[in-house]
């Protein structure tokens, strides 16, 4: 497989939803910031012409943070569009000559994946999918572990592994790079991080709005199969890992992908199903449906490492904040030396993953005076980092250049949907919660013997 950098990016489904969105506006960003090297090639269905094209890149950058138009008018000087049904050969004849002399395109599929098996056919009949092409999916990375190997055999039968790029925007997140950093780049943490010392692990991954008006979307998916499969199972990975044993790209993916294949599958009792109430009225929501919004679940994992430790993690919409965070609880001191009230003292660390970025060692310092007392303190490092880098400017950045280290390898992928399987489609209703508190309160006996569930605030303090 070629290192060398991508010489042509194709973006199938350009009229498309996540093209608007994100993909758009990235290419904006990755403009300004010199690192967009190559022709752009739109492909969409529908007679939009490059005019079309270019008047919907310029509402998508206007939606999404405004137009400048040095880059745009740059942008637009790069881009070109094919129009065509994906399943008419003759479309991939004028994106092959459009193609021109590139030999190592970057295709991204921002289309449903319904598409991906007739794209991926076509690419290859047409001579598109050459040594060095490659492509990027985007999750979901199918619906159950069956659809996921299908997806991944269409893929392989144009693309080596290497080749493909699956995008989960979690890893290209900067706090969660940082999370990873801080784990192998200090000493300190080494000898505690394993069941010796480690009492429980959770996050919590909080929105508080619904589905914004993606209602029909959502019912095909569920907080399980929309962010705990993907996101959430990630960052258990990144937690969890061995330190990886080489420098490469692969390294990492090797070490992340073992500890996921060590995960417990979860089982009914190990998973609490949340819907906030007055979702079921929503447009292109069932009356009577029974996916959930919110799912908290406690994972075991079976590694020396991490044997009899929980990892508990909890997602959902509608809850008091905006915030993500993990929260890794040390065990207590082995005896009481001062005689104080309260509950027992735990040293924690955490992880502000977002909207601000922090990592903090909570601790216990004495309070001033005669007696022998403590309070809880934060040593905290806050960071409000003026990275501009979108994790999908990093993610696309990495993709052009052939660097796999970010992108979710099919057996990890695959592991992920391995732990869920059995949880995925329970005949019963998910517990109803009100909007605006922390999901149903029968969450909480999942995290009883864990301290409870840690609540991030809506702001972490300047
Ligand atoms: C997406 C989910 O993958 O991640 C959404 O489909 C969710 O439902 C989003 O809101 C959360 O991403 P972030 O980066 O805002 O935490």
């Amino acid at each position: 497989m070629s290192h060398e950098p991508a010489d042509a990016l194709v973006i199938f489904g350009i009229t498309g939803d996540l093209a608007f969105k994100q993909i758009l506006p990235t290419l904006q960003s990755m403009e300004r910031h010199g690192t967009l090297e190559t022709p752009v090639i739109g492909v969409a269905r529908g007679s939009h012409g490059i005019e079309g094209i270019q008047a919907r890149l310029r509402e998508s950058l206007a939606a999404h943070g405004g137009v400048d138009e040095a880059a745009y008018a740059r942008l637009c000087s790069r881009l070109s569009y094919v129009d065509g049904d994906y399943t008419d050969p003759a479309t991939f004849t004028r994106l092959r000559k459009t193609l021109g002399d590139a030999q190592r395109p970057l295709y991204y599929l921002a289309i449903p994946p319904s598409s991906f098996e007739t794209v991926i056919q076509r690419l290859t009949d047409a001579g598109c999918a050459n040594r060095g092409a490659r492509v990027v999916v985007e999750k979901p990375f199918g619906r159950d572990i069956e659809s996921a190997r299908e997806l991944n055999r269409s893929l392989h039968s144009a693309f080596p592994e290497e080749a493909i790029f699956r995008i989960d925007h979690y890893l290209g997140k900067e706090a969660v790079q940082n999370l990873l950093y801080f784990r192998f780049a200090n000493s300190f943490l080494e000898p505690i991080w394993n069941r010796d010392h480690v009492h429980s692990v959770q996050i919590t991954m909080a929105e508080d709005f619904g589905t914004l008006g993606r209602g029909r979307f959502y019912e095909e998916a569920g907080a399980v199969r929309d962010v705990i499969q993907n996101h959430m199972l990630q960052l258990v990975g990144l937690l969890a890992m061995d330190p990886p044993t080489r420098r490469d790209a692969e390294a990492g993916r090797d070490a992340h992908a073992t500890v996921l294949k060590a995960v417990r599958p979860l089982m009914e009792g190990d998973v609490v199903r949340g819907q906030y109430d007055g979702y079921r009225g929503e447009p292109g929501v069932a009356p009577d449906s029974k996916i959930e919004t919110f799912a908290a679940c406690r994972f075991e994992l079976d590694t020396w490492r991490w044997q009899g430790v929980p990892f508990l993690v909890r997602a959902g919409k509608h809850l008091p904040v905006r915030a993500t965070e993990v929260l890794v609880r040390l065990k207590k001191p082995p005896q009481t030396v001062f005689d104080e009230q309260g509950p027992g003292h735990q040293n924690a660390l955490r992880f502000r993953l977002q909207p601000e970025v922090a990592i903090a060692l909570a601790a216990r310092a004495k309070t001033p005076g005669e007696r022998m007392h403590g309070e809880d303190v934060e040593l905290r490092v806050a960071r409000h980092p003026h990275d501009e880098l979108t994790p999908y400017e990093r993610l696309l950045g990495d993709a052009a250049e052939g660097d796999t280290t970010l992108f979710a390898r099919e057996d990890a992928v695959e592991a992920a949907w391995r732990i869920v399987g059995d949880v995925l489609d329970p005949d019963s209703a998910p517990h109803p919660y009100v909007p605006g508190s922390w999901g149903p309160d029968v969450a909480g006996t999942l995290a009883d013997d864990a301290g409870g569930w840690h609540d991030p605030v809506a702001h972490e303090p300047k």
